[in-house]
């Protein structure tokens, strides 16, 4: 394994002995997370502003006007940094924002506020946690699911030939419906590649109207990860997660809906102007507060910048074995990619092996079954990495390859 000097850009502002740990937080030398899992770390700072509020939560009386005017205060403190760190000043006057248990609870509520629609469509870009939600909706609704599919090849080809099939398989399926949403992501889950949601919406709205097609965005793994959310000006929910890439301790998921209908129903468990309706968790509130006051502190784009050179260095070293799914396709890219192996090369293992071997090796990256002949690998590359971190990834997936 190479040893690399320091170069880490997150110690230039955070300047306390051995600042580094407040990013690799998990000890004992597993600190190989490639977001295997995406769910951000105990990073220790956040979960010590989290608990310090849970405290001086828990000097007031569940129900009290101090412990009720506590929470409204942190859900609005919240509210105003996701505008400052991550919303267009142009359009964050006339954003809500909602804060509910998790991606998939506010999806469902997206799509329960999307009217009594006939058909929940879902892009081919969709995360299964998604699909389940829409299933789960539409057996409670009696819509019906369409899915629309990508073949694995599909993913390498130029953005402008995928995005033409996209547009005409939603063109197929709003056909001979009168009332449809539409989940769509703006960062593929898979691959990390970006989908210009802004465009495709506009071409969607030349064959069908707002009216008739809802769309919600998922922006899952888009918010926080090398760039802030687009296109909720266009859409009928925008929707993301505070536990992924803006690194909140407990689940959490943002609705964002730009200029809502005023008489919108409220769910009983979201956080809008007042309190849930069910008993809150305070827990989720006081991680989100401080994941965002972290962010704030450190400065997203400098994050965004340590992880970029983890992705670059990542990328210089495997690409001798490895392709990076859709490198070639055009689209803008983020801090998480896909890969797998190079023509003429093959796994030496298949994707359980490769999942056990990973995980001996302490390392945690999504394995997927995408492509039925060859598992592609998803890495990830959020801020607590260490470049010597992903040295030690790419000694490991050396040993996964074999010639053809
Ligand atoms: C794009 C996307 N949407 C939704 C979800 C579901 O998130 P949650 O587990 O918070 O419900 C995920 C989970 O990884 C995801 O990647």
């Amino acid at each position: 394994m190479t040893r690399l000097p320091a170069e880490d850009v997150l110690l230039a502002d955070y300047r306390e002995p051995g600042a580094l740990h407040v990013f690799a937080p998990v000890t004992n030398g597993d600190k190989l997370n490639f977001y295997g899992l995406a769910v951000a770390p105990e990073i220790r700072w956040i979960r010590n502003a989290t608990n310090q509020l849970v405290n001086l939560y828990q000097e007031y009386v569940p129900g009290s006007a101090r412990a009720t005017g506590l929470l409204l205060e942190l859900a609005e403190e919240a509210r105003t940094l996701i505008k400052e760190l991550l919303l267009d000043p142009a359009e964050a006057g006339g954003c809500r924002i909602e804060f509910v248990g998790g991606t998939s609870r506010a999806v469902e509520v997206a799509l329960a506020r999307t009217g009594q629609p006939r058909r929940i469509i879902i892009s081919p870009f969709e995360h299964p946690s998604v699909i389940e939600v829409a299933k789960w909706f539409v057996s409670i609704s009696g819509a019906e699911l369409w899915q629309l599919h990508c073949a694995p090849q599909h993913f390498f080809r130029c953005w402008q030939e995928q995005e033409d099939d996209l547009i005409s398989q939603i063109a197929e399926a709003v056909a001979d419906t009168k009332t449809a949403a539409l989940v769509l992501s703006e960062v593929n889950y898979a691959t990390g590649a970006v989908i210009p949601v802004e465009r495709i919406i506009d071409r969607i709205y030349q064959f069908t109207s707002p009216l008739a097609l809802k769309i919600i965005l998922d922006g899952a793994h888009a918010a926080g990860n090398n760039q802030n959310p687009r296109g909720i000006a266009k859409c009928a929910s925008y929707v993301f997660s505070a536990h992924k890439w803006l690194l909140a301790p407990e689940p959490c998921g943002v609705i964002v809906s730009y200029n809502p209908p005023p008489d919108q129903l409220v769910p009983y468990d979201a956080w809008n102007s007042t309190l849930p309706a069910t008993t809150v968790n305070v827990h989720m509130l006081a991680g989100l507060v401080s994941s965002l006051r972290f962010l704030k502190k450190l400065g997203m784009e400098k994050l965004w910048e340590h992880s970029r050179r983890l992705r670059r260095r990542f990328v210089d070293r495997i690409q001798a074995l490895f392709t990076v799914v859709g490198e070639d396709s055009g689209v803008d890219i983020t801090l998480l990619l896909a890969i797998c192996p190079s023509p003429g090369r093959r796994w030496k293992f298949s994707a359980t092996e490769l999942s056990a071997y990973l995980q001996s090796n302490s390392v945690h990256a999504l394995v997927m079954n995408i492509d039925p002949q060859s598992p592609w690998l998803r890495v990830a590359f959020p801020c607590f990495i260490d470049f010597e971190h992903v040295d030690i990834l790419c000694d490991v997936l050396e040993k996964t390859i074999r010639d053809d």
